[in-house]
């Protein structure tokens, strides 16, 4: 069988070579962090790293994935204390929260390639994640205190 890498374990996966990422991570991983929206690749519920790049893990086959390195939520952080998901408390960005696991890794990985965006980009780079509660104002203000404080170097 082969081998994924999953918040740095390694685990044996017993799937078809085109089950979506997302389907191994939570039925057979058991890791329910990353949440199902659409299924089609356009509300961003499902994003996950894989080599640190944010992703669409509905839109990805298990077989692609292979040899890399994948993150989910629960991999981000010990104890949920990177310096986003504290903003993400400081700010008490979720409503429902089905939505923020998704914005919280596609956050984290705009930030490491942007580490001081405008607040346009932040807007840009977030527009993706959908948010039926519309905590859009809040998602962007936790991503600005980041910005803003020293914690941005540890992202
Ligand atoms: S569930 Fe993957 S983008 Fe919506
Ligand atoms: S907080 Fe409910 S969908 Fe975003």
């Amino acid at each position: 069988m082969p081998k994924l890498t999953v918040n740095n374990k390694s685990y044996l996966v017993n799937a078809e070579p085109d089950t979506p990422l997302l389907w191994v991570l939570r039925e057979e991983l058991g890791l329910t962090g990353t949440k199902f929206g659409c299924g089609g690749g356009h509300c961003g519920a499902c994003t996950v790293h894989v080599n640190g790049e944010a992703v669409r893990s509905c839109q990805l086959r298990i077989d692609d994935v292979y040899g890399t390195f994948v993150t989910t939520i629960e991999g981000l952080s010990s104890g949920n204390n990177h310096p986003v998901q504290k903003a993400w408390i400081d700010n008490q960005v979720p409503q429902c929260g089905y939505c923020h696991s998704g914005q919280i890794m596609q956050a984290v990985s705009f930030l490491r390639n942007n580490p001081s965006p405008s607040d346009e980009e932040i807007q840009g780079a977030m527009r993706g994640n959908l948010c039926r509660c519309m905590t859009y104002k809040r998602i962007n203000t936790a991503i600005r205190a980041v910005v803003d404080s020293d914690e941005i170097t540890e992202v």
